[in-house]
């Protein structure tokens, strides 16, 4: 283990930088994004408030894109899905699906979300391990493209449900492969115990291939996987793809249906510190392409057209949060050392991450430039737990004060979508920055939205 570092500089292009790609220092020190000043910003606009940098977000949306439809020209093609759990709002999904992405949803409001935003019922997919009735008829209504089934009941639910309302229902598998993989590592075991997905080891995908089969009013695109999320190695994909592919290959010759598709979800990991270099869209396409390709070529079965769903990997990097520095506090360690706690107007009802997967974050002051030297610091937040906290451990200069801006970079995922209102503190707006313009996609909250929902 290192030891805590400071922030990176913005370093545009930098694949292992933090920070989205329009972010730079002013020439007196100050962060800008999107060709706005964070200090006009947080003046006009408050703190704390998200900041989404939406030509890093577009241009990340169309990465995949570009590089799936590259790398699969030769195979039966691809399709790229936003995984919109990690930020949903009608601004993003009208990007995403601007730039050519389709949309993943998990929940009636997630499809409440893309709907509004204009996307076609035929580019969303529906998730879930427990989708309602409700949310199965919405989404059939709608003309979805895809529902992923997560268990043997829900395909006769759906069955039944498609026959009633006398609607087409496209259906994919979810499959536990006995691969998991997130941050460094990966692991492949044979059983599985979560509440997601059909075993493979088990034969119960299998049995869910074969009930899907079965209903008539079913039609069956093909298997599906999601392995894990935050995940910087490719080779965990490489083998979740060759089993399902060994379980299409199979299920061609047995009965002879030959499912059109494979989806091998998302999980693409992002750079939050500065430590980890991931990898591209342009790395990640070509190697998943070429597993389908051998895999494909070595069972004599014609490759499927695929799909994948990054979500982080779109949002993550495009958004930072910005604060306002309060209470500067030193502790003194048991060592004797020092640690500098930085608290900041918001905190884990604006971040959970921190406290809830011990992620890891990193902060820089952002309104000046400072040249004094660094302390061990960690970035806290005003809410009354001890575990509140937004960065663990970082370098901040000695001279960090109340009333310094800080952004935290890297928050365009899972920090709004997964935002509470703990200790009623309202959720901060998502402020989308480009060319110079500045404008929220979600306004902030406020404490008479909280009062309204209070009915005494
Ligand atoms: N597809 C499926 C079926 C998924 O379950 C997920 C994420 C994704 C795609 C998108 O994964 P991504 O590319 O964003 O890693 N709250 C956690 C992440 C939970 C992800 C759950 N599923 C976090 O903050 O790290």
């Amino acid at each position: 283990m290192t030891g805590p570092t400071a922030a990176p500089e913005p370093a545009p292009g930098d694949r292992r930088s933090p920070w989205s790609s329009t972010v730079r220092r002013t020439a007196d020190g100050s962060l800008e994004v999107g060709g706005r000043d964070v200090r006009d910003l947080a003046a006009e606009y408050g703190t704390p408030v998200y900041v989404l940098d939406e030509a890093d977000l577009r241009a990340r949306a169309r990465a995949f894109v570009t590089a799936f439809t590259e790398a699969f020209a030769d195979l039966a093609g691809a399709d790229v899905y936003y995984a919109s759990k990690a930020f949903a709002s009608v601004a993003v999904d009208r990007w995403v699906h601007e730039e050519g992405m389709h949309v993943d949803v998990s929940t009636g409001g997630e499809l409440a979300v893309a709907l509004r935003a204009g996307v076609p019922g035929d580019a969303l997919a529906l998730h879930g391990n427990n989708k309602s009735d409700a949310e199965l008829e919405r989404a059939l209504r709608a003309g979805v493209g895809r529902v992923v089934v997560d268990s043997l009941a829900e395909i006769d639910r759906l069955a039944d449900l498609a026959g009633r309302l006398d609607l087409p229902a496209p259906v994919m598998v979810r499959v536990t492969t006995g691969v998991h993989a997130g941050g460094h590592a990966f692991i492949a075991t044979a059983h599985e115990d979560q509440k997601f997905g059909l075993s493979l080891a088990s034969g119960a995908a299998r049995a869910a291939v074969d009930a899907v089969l079965a209903r008539p009013e079913l039609t069956l695109l093909g298997l599906h996987s999601h392995i894990g999320s935050q995940i910087l190695d490719l080779s965990a994909f490489e083998v979740a793809a060759g089993a399902l592919l060994r379980l299409r290959a199979e299920v061609a010759e047995e009965t002879g249906t030959l499912m059109p598709e494979l989806d091998l979800g998302g999980g693409y990991g992002i750079s939050y510190t500065g430590a980890d270099a991931p990898p591209a869209p342009e790395e990640i396409a070509p190697a998943l392409a070429g597993v389908v390709r051998r895999a494909s070529a070595d069972l004599g079965t014609p490759p499927p057209r695929v799909s994948v769903e990054p979500g982080r990997a779109v949002a993550g990097p495009a958004g930072l949060t910005l604060y306002t520095v309060g209470t500067v506090k030193p502790v003194v360690l048991d060592d004797g050392g020092e640690r500098r706690y930085v608290s900041v107007d918001g905190g884990m009802s604006d971040n959970i991450r921190t406290a809830l997967y011990e992620a890891e974050y990193t902060a820089a002051v952002a309104g000046r430039r400072s040249e004094a030297p660094t302390v061990v610091s960690r970035v806290v937040g005003k809410h009354c737990e001890s575990g509140d906290i937004v960065v663990r451990d970082v370098l901040l200069p000695d001279d960090v004060a109340r009333g310094d801006l800080l952004a935290v970079p890297a928050t365009g995922a899972y920090g709004r979508s997964m935002a509470s209102n703990y200790n009623l503190v309202p959720r901060p707006g998502v402020l989308a920055v480009r060319d110079g313009e500045a404008r929220f996609v979600v306004r902030p909250e406020t404490e008479d939205d909280l009062l309204a929902l209070d009915l005494g």
